[in-house]
């Protein structure tokens, strides 16, 4: 009629095993604050409407300067005066690996919406404003990108040149003795 204390054992075990994993992966999560922002994919195919000239990252940078510096630092890398007070910590913008794999609506979002501790910027900013921001945040993940200029210097005609067999190729190993 009972069940058998061995099956109730190798239960108790399972069950203390997964408790273990969930505080495990509690743990991890808590050090490494790697949830990654769950953007709708409407909101991540989103283009930008404004085109990335100087015009609109001048435009940014006293916005920038105003709302997110204190947070992420004059030039991004999460280093702002309030910095220390937030956990998680404001994320380094200039982050390659990270950053790159954003795409343009996504950063839209984050900036939209926000992320305790980050606030939305939703009502505090039009969405111009935010788009900007989301060319000035590109921006600091390539600073050195060269900006195309408005002038088109047109590209020498691409001469097609059959390379000619290396000459000097095995000139000294072909040489007698
Ligand atoms: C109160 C401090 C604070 C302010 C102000 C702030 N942020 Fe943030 N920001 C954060 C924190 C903290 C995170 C990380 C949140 C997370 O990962 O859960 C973050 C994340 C981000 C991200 C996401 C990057 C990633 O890791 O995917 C972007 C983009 C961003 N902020 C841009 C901005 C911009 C632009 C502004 C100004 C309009 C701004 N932030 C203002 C604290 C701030």
């Amino acid at each position: 009629m009972s069940t058998s204390p061995k099956k109730s054992k190798t239960s108790i075990k399972i069950l203390l095993g997964l408790v273990i994993l969930l505080i495990f992966v509690c743990i991890v999560l808590a050090v490494f604050h790697e949830t990654p922002w769950k953007v709708p994919l409407e909101d991540k195919l989103r283009k930008n409407p404004i085109p990335a000239n100087d015009t609109n990252l001048n435009a940014a940078k006293p916005i920038y300067n105003e709302y997110c510096a204190n947070c992420h630092g004059d030039t991004g890398k999460g280093d702002g005066s309030d910095a220390m007070m937030y956990d998680p910590a404001p994320s380094d913008l200039t982050e390659p690996k990270h950053m790159t794999h954003l795409t343009d609506g996504e950063i839209f979002y984050q900036i939209t919406q926000g992320r305790k501790p980050m606030p939305s910027f939703r009502k505090k900013l039009t969405d111009d404003q935010r788009w900007q921001l989301v060319i000035l945040v590109r921006s600091f993940v390539a600073p050195a990108a060269p900006t195309p200029s408005p002038t088109k210097t047109p590209e020498p005609p691409a001469t097609k040149k059959t390379e000619p067999p290396a000459k000097n190729s095995g000139q000294s190993l072909d040489r007698p003795p």
